[in-house]
């Protein structure tokens, strides 16, 4: 065989052999392509090699160089094969998972706006001094009524707009549980335990659910929630109340709400007044608030000349829902995650 012919031999084979391992796509078909060309008993480089003995001495040299530099290219293709196949582009992977594909978000949970409004209350309320304090939902009339200066035959008490239970009505004169007890219809029941279980000076706010049996529509729900507020001391004036309804609203509305105070009626307070803001546009009834009755202050022992004071109340789901842009309360209790989702 002549150089020139050997040469073009290697040449082929050569391409064709990195060929082969090239385009192995697995462990199996690259194998095959190894026997073939690399095999010891049979394989192609082995054969090319016997031919040496047919060439030129003079060649001999020649041929000799660029055989070993063939072999070498040749398991250096097999080399790279193999090392791509065993990094494992391909081999032993699920071809069904890509994980270039982004996670699964785990569900988180809310807090509800309702519950975050309280909280935000409590905050604003607290760093004016005021602590939380807590009542019973199911109330007796004293609390709720009598101590309040409500007296028995005053339309508050009516049947059609309280939630009265189906319990016995004590007898005896207790005056805690004289009477049917009710769910209670107002936060004002926990000004009375408050001032009943403590001397002044007073200050806390009584966050908490209040139940009217109201048709649920937009704006009406048979439970909603109050904040009450209660500050009792010695010469506590209007201007007080006045300062600390301006105070909260500022906090929790920002620096340019306006307030506006109208004259109203409570049993509880003398002087009352309807409180408003004008926010986001229109007027917003913020809720009543006015100076403690006397007639409440002997109901739970406090002495009227000594000690003023003032309360104010307001529903806790007009604020949320006005801070939210919500625009129907029973969304805030229909338990649709869609909705509850947004907060
Ligand atoms: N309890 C009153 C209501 O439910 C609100 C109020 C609280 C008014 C305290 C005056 C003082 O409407």
């Amino acid at each position: 065989m002549s150089l020139q012919d050997f040469l073009s031999t290697l040449d082929a084979l050569e391409g064709e052999a990195s060929a082969a391992f090239e385009t192995s796509s697995d462990a199996d078909s690259l194998e095959v392509a190894r026997v073939r060309y690399l095999g010891q008993k049979s394989g192609a480089i082995r054969d090319v090699q016997k031919q040496m003995g047919s060439i030129d001495k003079s060649d001999r040299k020649a041929a000799g160089l660029r055989l070993n530099q063939f072999k070498s290219n040749v398991q250096t293709a097999f080399d790279t094969a193999k090392e791509r196949l065993s990094s494992g582009s391909t081999a032993g992977v699920d071809p069904t998972f890509d994980p270039s594909l982004p996670g699964n978000r785990p569900t988180i949970g809310h807090i509800h706006p309702v519950t975050q409004t309280i909280t935000h209350l409590m905050e604003i309320m607290g760093r004016m001094g005021f602590e939380a304090a807590e009542g019973p939902e199911v109330e007796d009339p004293w609390h709720n009524f009598v101590a309040l200066n409500i007296p028995e035959d005053h339309p508050a008490r009516d049947p059609l707009d309280n939630f009265y239970l189906a319990t016995a009505k004590s007898s005896g004169g207790n005056r805690n549980t004289e009477g049917s007890q009710l769910l209670r219809s107002q936060t004002s029941t926990v000004q009375i335990r408050v001032m009943e279980n403590q001397k002044p000076p007073v200050r806390v706010i009584s966050l908490g659910r209040v139940y009217r049996p109201d048709d649920p529509d937009a704006t009406h729900f048979p439970m909603f929630h109050q904040m009450e507020g209660l500050l009792v001391d010695k010469h506590v004036t209007m201007a007080n109340l006045k300062t600390v309804i301006r105070v909260f609203a500022t906090n929790y509305l920002g620096d340019d709400v306006e307030i506006r105070f109208r004259p109203s009626f409570f049993p509880f307070t003398e002087p009352s007044v309807e409180v408003d803001f004008f926010w986001n546009g229109s007027w917003v009834e913020f809720g009543g608030a006015g100076m403690i009755d006397p007639a409440v202050f002997e109901a739970v022992g406090y002495d009227p000349e000594q000690y003023s004071g003032f309360a104010f109340g307001l529903g806790v789901e007009r604020l949320c829902m006005r801070r939210h842009g919500i625009t129907d309360i029973r969304d805030l209790y229909s338990g649709d995650l869609r909705f509850l989702q947004q907060f």
